[in-house]
């Protein structure tokens, strides 16, 4: 398939809660962040509010953030597969531009009401909201 860049949607903002003993960015929160991304992007992108996290391939965490930087992070879809979809990520820093952490391989699977793996249909990105399920668009309006 033709993978789309990556586009830095969200950005955060390095606060002490968000520390490590080291007085840098804890992996934990990032891990948090990443997985909470992933997730709005496969909901957008499958159509489905039940998508879960079935696989995060290794983490390189190339570089740290320190109190008070902002970071973006951000996702592009790699393949669509019957039930699943695997997108890479990447956050960086936007002080500095360099790469914080990346993430080749993130798995969701797209569920069906019965909890189980169901066909999401869908073979390319969608730049739209086009996806957006019915259930979460009426419950904003
Ligand atoms: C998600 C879940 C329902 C999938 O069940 P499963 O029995 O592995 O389902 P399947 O074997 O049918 O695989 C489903 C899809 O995941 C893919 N998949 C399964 N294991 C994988 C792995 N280790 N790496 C990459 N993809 C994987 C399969 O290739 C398949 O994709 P496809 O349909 O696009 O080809 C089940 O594993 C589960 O409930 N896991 C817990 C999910 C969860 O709670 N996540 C939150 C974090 S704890």
């Amino acid at each position: 398939m033709n993978t789309g860049d990556i586009t830095f949607r969200t950005r955060k903002w390095v606060r002490p809660e968000d520390l490590n003993a080291n007085g840098t960015l804890f992996g934990g929160s990032l891990l948090r962040w990443i997985d909470e991304e992933a997730a709005i992007y496969a909901i957008v992108q499958l159509g489905n509010g039940k998508a879960v996290t079935k696989y995060m391939s290794e983490i390189n965490f190339v570089s740290s953030a320190v109190l008070g930087d902002l970071i973006e992070m951000g996702l592009t879809a790699t393949a669509f597969g019957r039930t699943s979809l695997t997108m890479r990520a990447e956050v960086r820093n936007i002080f500095t531009r360099e790469s914080i952490l990346t993430v080749e391989k993130i798995v969701f699977v797209n569920l069906g009401e019965d909890g189980k793996p169901a066909p999401h249909g869908y073979d390319s990105i969608t730049y739209d909201r086009d996806r957006i399920p019915v259930k979460i668009a009426n419950a904003q309006n």
